[in-house]
């Protein structure tokens, strides 16, 4: 028996596509752009930020084509006049009532300016500011004490993007939408601090905000680079043994030229088409999130104590810079002299989180063969 797929029509072209895909999946698995801002693969769609709609044959209305799903035979288009009329329009009233035009050239503390792209994309014209009354619901949250997280209601789009995030992804509902109309916002009960919340402090509110609303107190930016003067090195978080990638957004002329960490991003969660993997799965093994330790704690990288060479205590009783032969005969003599004074299972290795697999597997090597006990451990076990 021949299983043929069910097909749609996008911009006058057939495609295949999987039954529960959504009109965004089968246009962007097959390079047909479709703007968006509240979409995420992690995430429910929620059909907030209507940047998005498409024109579907029989339908009178403009429907967003990530919370619509593809049905056999039915044919859309993307790029109609009204579909760009209605983009136009649509970002113009964003960029009137929400975006900062400061934060165009991408000098915002959050994730890059979706927004701010796309109404340039679009040809948005900025009508004049309106008046937000944002601000008197969430309370002042400048003012909040946590040490790495900002909202600023004048750039939100109510996309709830960060509430869903918070949600979904991370199951501890810290932010939610309060308010009413005009007057609607993202807070915290009773707009507490996030640090007398359930808020883990992930980050992940602000890695998904596409304007820059939730954005990062930290980025300690002597220089004030703009987004696209920071260069991204992608490197595996050593924290602990789950092995996050993420991005060091790293400012060239920091430090006198010698190059500065001033933050950390997680990679893009966009699925990889090239791997057959579950759907809304990416294929980086964190998936885009990341742990308060990995997004925020960076700043030992340039700090002025961080070791890099090894010490060695010598008979003055203070430690002393060596070269790693010269920690290693000193390490090696001291754990034979224990040892030999009080036996093998006087010794215990314990080594650390930041290990990886296969330096732990040395680790219990050199505890079982080279000394002969079975008290070994790794800090990071559960
Ligand atoms: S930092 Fe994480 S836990 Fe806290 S509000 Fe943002 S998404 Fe929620
Ligand atoms: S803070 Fe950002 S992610 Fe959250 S609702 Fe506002 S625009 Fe959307
Ligand atoms: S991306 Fe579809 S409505 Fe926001």
């Amino acid at each position: 028996m021949i299983i043929t797929k069910p097909t749609c029509t996008i911009d006058g072209q057939k495609f295949e596509f999987t039954a529960g895909e959504s009109m965004l999946e089968v246009a962007r698995r097959n390079d047909i752009a479709i703007p968006t801002l509240c979409h995420d693969p992690r995430l429910d769609p929620a059909g907030a930020c209507r940047s998005c709609l498409v024109e579907i044959e029989g339908q009178r209305r403009l429907l967003p084509s990530c919370a619509t799903k593809a049905t056999d035979g039915a044919s859309f288009q993307t790029k109609s006049e009204r579909v760009e009329k209605h983009r136009k329009t649509l970002f113009s009233l964003y960029l009137t009532d929400h975006a900062d035009e400061d934060s165009e050239g991408g000098q915002h503390r959050g994730a890059p300016n979706k927004l701010a792209g796309a109404s340039k994309k679009f040809g948005a014209e900025n009508w004049g500011k309106l008046t937000n009354l944002r601000d008197e619901i969430a309370g002042d949250r400048s003012a909040d004490v946590n040490p790495y997280i900002q909202y600023d209601s004048d750039l939100c789009i109510l996309c709830a993007k960060c509430t869903r995030y918070c949600d979904e992804v991370e199951a501890v509902s810290a932010i939610t939408l309060v308010g009413r109309g005009s007057e609607t916002a993202i807070a915290t009960p009773d707009s507490r601090s996030l640090l007398d919340t359930t808020c883990e402090l992930c980050g992940g509110c602000v890695a998904v905000c596409p304007t820059g609303a939730m954005g990062e107190k930290k980025p300690k930016t002597r220089n004030q680079p703009i987004e696209s003067e920071l260069k991204k090195v992608r490197t595996t978080c050593n924290y602990c043994g789950v092995g996050c990638q993420f991005d060091f957004n790293v400012d060239p002329d920091g430090r006198d030229g010698l190059g500065e960490v001033v933050k950390v991003t997680s990679p893009d969660a966009t699925p990889n088409q090239n791997m057959d993997l579950p759907a809304g799965f990416s294929g980086v093994s964190s998936d885009g999130n990341l742990c308060v330790k990995g997004r925020f704690g960076y700043d030992f990288v340039h700090h002025e104590e961080r070791l890099t060479t090894p010490l060695v205590r010598g008979a003055d009783g203070d430690l002393h810079p060596a070269t790693w032969d010269e920690a290693f005969d000193a390490a090696i003599a001291g754990l034979e002299k224990v040892s030999a004074k009080y036996g093998d299972d006087s010794l215990a290795f314990v080594s650390s989180a930041r290990c990886t697999i296969e330096e732990n597997f040395l680790v219990q090597k050199v505890s079982r063969v080279a000394f002969g006990t079975n008290n070994v451990h790794q800090c990071a076990a559960t």
